[in-house]
């Protein structure tokens, strides 16, 4: 069982649903009134269960884009290098108003260097969408157009997020214990 791993519950299955529900209502209002395609560009593989949440409670009409990305550099320490494995190809984009979908901003630099990549490409728009924020870790000044919790200092697992690629499929987001890292 997972779940015997987690030391404790930070967000639970209802705390992430109510999230849910605001942000989509919030998403919902400030779209209606675009003339440009909303894409959804949802970031792998962590953000796939809090995107498939929030895309079924927007109820504007919009379209579904992935992208694979991951940090360079060796061990732990990540260069700020963004290495991406799966882009983002489509020949309309300043047509869309694209909402980059993640699971947790930490050092900011995953998403400072996308939408700065994006701007580049002459895209209608681009904003950023994030369930969970960890503002106290931010390296690289960068704020999320929409989050949904801020999180304190410490390493999270669950609706998505992962150790070691373990523990995505948790319903709620929590710590681990100790004795797991170890
Ligand atoms: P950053 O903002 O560029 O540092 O990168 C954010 C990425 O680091 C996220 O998409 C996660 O994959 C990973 N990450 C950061 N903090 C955590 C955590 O607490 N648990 C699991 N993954 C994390
Ligand atoms: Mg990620």
């Amino acid at each position: 069982m997972i779940k015997n791993d987690i030391e404790k519950v930070l967000i639970s299955e209802q705390q992430l649903s109510d999230i849910i529900d605001s942000l989509a209502e919030r998403i919902t209002n400030d779209y209606k009134d675009s003339a440009r395609k909303l894409v959804f560009v949802v970031i792998l593989k962590g953000s796939i269960p809090f995107a498939t949440e929030l895309m079924k409670r927007v109820t504007l009409p919009l379209e579904i884009e992935v992208m694979k990305v991951s940090s360079y550099g060796a061990g732990t320490k990540s260069s700020g290098e963004i290495r991406i494995h799966t882009d983002l190809l489509r020949d309309d984009l300043p047509d869309c108003d694209l909402l980059i979908i993640e699971d947790i901003v930490d050092s900011g630099r995953t998403l400072a260097r996308l939408t700065q990549l994006f701007e580049h490409r002459l895209v209608g728009s681009v904003k950023t969408c994030t369930m969970l924020d960890k503002p106290s870790r931010r390296e690289v000044e960068f704020v999320p157009d929409y989050v949904g919790t801020v999180v304190p200092n410490e390493f999270v697992v669950g609706f998505g997020l992962d150790y070691d690629e373990k523990y995505r499929n948790l319903p709620f987001v929590g710590v681990l214990k100790p004795e797991i890292y170890s």
